[in-house]
């Protein structure tokens, strides 16, 4: 099918994945965060192959993915009309955030308009979405001139795929599911979510690479963390997968070390371990672990700034799962609202990591 490598697809793939689409078929395709697994979203037949692709709980809701029509530019889009078909009651300031950033990795949770299918919601009065900005995703919603669904291309409860070759190796017996091959994903970590849907206040549901910092200095809204003050139960905990804690969980063992304790880290597994990557900022000088000559030490170096941190980890999970290391060390994340989208990643990877990943992410 359309797994060569070239960045950008010719019209005439994009033109099949549409009709893919238009018949109710699947569609992976490239995002500027990780890739995903399209579906039309008017369609429950196509969403429910999704859950069953994916061996996702079909309460779990997923994200609608919208673009504008070409002939707008940017700045004159008028995503209030595109809305309308999917969200009631949109807010002021729930507009001001999908005119400052999208295109891009934000999603928001509106009150959804009556039309949209349960099947997609979880059987919520909610419905996500997001615009994403990579020139194919965009081409394909222009072209299909609906909404699509799309999770994460991976398996329930594991690393989120990065490049066509990863969402390939994910659904290997899905032997006809067309892949959109974009390269490699710029961003690498699930889009930042932030619910709009209570009317008074904006509540971040997933940490990415938009901050709250950043909305704040772009909109003036503040953006209020699950549990902060103020915010009734109800409101705070809507049905999210990616909260469940274990998740984008590797099958190699994995654990965070705080700085300069490897050793630490180390011990903490007596009995193992021959055979150990671990993780080193590149601004910190080499690992010495004279004390631990039996074990097999490798050092990988990985980006002390968060947004190349962010775009490299999931393949870096990837490729050191793939090369059977007993253990994987990470080091902990510094402090900072940049580094929560990794932080939040990284926590639930170790949680869900090891052999039985699957048994803990589906907990
Ligand atoms: O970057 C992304 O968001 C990627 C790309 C493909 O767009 N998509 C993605 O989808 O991460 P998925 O299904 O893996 O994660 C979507 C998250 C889930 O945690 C889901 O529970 C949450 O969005 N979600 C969807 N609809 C929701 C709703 N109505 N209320 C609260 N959370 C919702
Ligand atoms: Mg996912």
């Amino acid at each position: 099918m359309s797994t060569d490598s070239t960045p950008l697809q010719s019209s005439a793939v994009i033109n099949e994945a549409v009709q893919t689409l238009r018949e109710g078929g699947l569609v992976a395709f490239p995002t500027e965060t990780v890739y995903g697994l399209g579906a039309d979203a008017q369609n429950p037949e196509a969403i429910n192959k999704i859950f069953t692709a994916k061996g996702r709980p079909s309460n779990h809701p997923l994200i609608v993915h919208l673009a504008a029509p070409e002939k707008f530019d940017a700045p004159q889009v008028d995503w209030a009309a595109l809305l309308s078909p999917w969200v009631r009651d949109l807010s002021e300031e729930a507009l001001q955030l999908v005119n400052a950033f999208w295109p891009g990795p934000l999603t928001l949770v509106f009150k959804k308009d009556k039309r949209v299918l349960n099947e997609l919601t979880g059987g919520q009065d909610t419905v996500a979405i997001r615009a994403p900005a990579h020139p194919i995703a965009k081409e394909l919603l222009r072209q299909f001139k609906g909404g699509v669904v799309a999770p994460s291309a991976n398996r329930f409860g594991k690393v989120s795929p990065t490049s066509a070759a990863d969402v390939r190796s994910e659904f290997e017996d899905l032997l006809d599911l067309m892949i959109l091959d974009g390269g490699d994903c710029e961003v690498g970590i699930e889009s930042t979510i932030v619910d709009m849907s209570s009317g008074d206040k904006a509540i971040l549901l997933r940490p990415g690479v938009i901050t709250p910092k950043e909305i704040f200095a772009k909109t003036g809204i503040s953006v209020y963390q699950v549990g902060e003050a103020e915010i009734g139960v109800a409101n705070a905990v809507p049905r999210v997968s990616g909260s469940l804690r274990a998740h984008y969980a590797p099958t190699t063992p994995l654990r965070l070390y705080a700085p300069g304790r490897v050793l630490d880290a180390l011990s903490e597994f007596p009995d193992i371990k021959s055979r150990v990557a671990v993780a080193v900022w590149d601004s910190e000088s080499s690992l010495v672990l004279e004390d631990h000559p039996s074990i097999d030490v490798e050092e990988i170096i990985v980006s002390s700034d968060s947004m190349l941190f962010a775009s490299r980890l999931y393949r870096t999970l990837r490729d050191l799962d793939e090369q059977a290391w007993d253990l994987i060390l990470f080091p902990e994340p510094p402090a900072g609202q940049e580094w929560d989208g990794v932080r939040d990643r990284l926590q639930r990877a170790c949680f869900g990591s090891g052999p039985s990943s699957n048994s803990h992410a589906s907990s």
